[in-house]
């Protein structure tokens, strides 16, 4: 693995496990098409959802496209899972644009989001995913443009938006200051050109996926909670995470003497960091995921969980 934001989202994989929810879930296994879907994931970073939906046999055969703005991600991505793969005894096999990991393809396309879908090169795909990446991006300006690549009927799964919680224990006096800061940061930031993100992205879905014609049939929050086991350590890479969480904040915060004064940014910081080596640190963030599916006509006919059901 070349890169820290790599290392990062390998840490995330057991937070993420833990936290995305499973009755949202469900609804994605009774709405998964039967046979071999092609799935594209946006912002889709080291591909450990692919991983992770193999091992809970959500997907298993068909075409999975990971894409993704990050060209360095995409290329370690490639690495990472032939090395999940070996580890489970699953044959495969590297391919000029990705690569094939038992029945499934899994493709790399290098492509900032808003730009994909403007240049109307997005490919068709039957299923949606965005994990811990809406949040990112100008959800009421992209979200049209990239239901419109799902047929009629078609599944979209959107997990870990982010939704203006984070609650560091044990309680600091600086707290509140730090986070309104981190929330304005999230909500004026400009990447690619574009604006990049909403604090508040999480109840916000609930609007804007109505709004786009395809009002989510199960909802529920995702929420990260990290903490030490007994033992004062934290579980797999997760101190490394956590880590990231306290490094990301500085970065957005440190020249921003207006916003945090950069004693209190200082202070706040240095108690954390201390509070992480010894094993003190809770990190909860509260986040919500949803599920559902583009309008279909009525009378058509579509397959739920194996069935054949008539939509009224
Ligand atoms: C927080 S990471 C999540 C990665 C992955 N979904 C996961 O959960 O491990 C966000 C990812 O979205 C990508 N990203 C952010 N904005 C994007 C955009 N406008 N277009 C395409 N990818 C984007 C980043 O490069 C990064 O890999």
């Amino acid at each position: 693995m070349t890169s820290g934001y790599a290392r990062y989202l390998a840490a995330k994989t057991t937070v993420d496990d833990r936290a995305l929810n499973r009755h949202v879930l469900a609804e994605l296994r009774r709405l998964m098409p039967a046979g071999a879907p092609r799935v594209l994931e946006v912002g889709a970073g080291l591909g450990t959802m692919v991983a992770r939906l193999m091992d809970w046999g959500v997907v298993g055969s068909g075409e999975y496209v990971l894409l993704d703005t990050d060209r360095q991600l995409l290329d370690d991505s490639r690495q990472w899972l032939r090395a999940w793969a070996a580890a489970r005894g699953l044959r495969s096999d590297l391919l000029p644009d990705g690569l094939q990991a038992g029945d499934l393809r899994v493709r790399l396309v290098h492509a900032e989001l808003g730009s994909y879908l403007e240049t109307a090169r997005g490919a068709p795909a039957d299923v949606l995913i965005a994990n811990a990446v809406l949040d990112l991006v100008d959800v009421p300006a992209v979200l049209p443009g990239l239901l419109r690549l799902l047929p009629p009927g078609g599944v979209y799964w959107f997990t870990i938006n982010y939704d203006g919680e984070s609650i560091f224990e044990p309680g600091h006096p600086h707290d509140d200051q730090v986070m309104r800061a981190y929330h304005r940061d999230m909500d004026e930031r400009v990447r690619y050109g574009r604006p990049a993100g909403d604090s508040r992205t999480g109840r916000r879905l609930f609007h804007h996926l109505r709004a786009a014609g395809a009002p989510a049939l199960a909802a529920g929050s995702s929420d990260w909670v990290v903490s030490a086991g007994p033992d004062g350590n934290y579980p797999d890479d997760e101190a490394y995470f956590l880590g990231s969480i306290l490094s990301t904040i500085r970065d957005a915060l440190r020249s921003r003497p207006d916003r945090v004064e950069p004693a209190d940014l200082a202070d706040w910081l240095a108690v954390r960091g201390r509070q992480l080596a010894a094993g003190e640190l809770v990190y909860i963030a509260h986040q919500l995921d949803f599920a559902g599916r583009t309008r279909l006509a009525p009378g058509r006919q579509v397959r739920l969980g194996g069935a054949v059901k008539t939509l009224r």
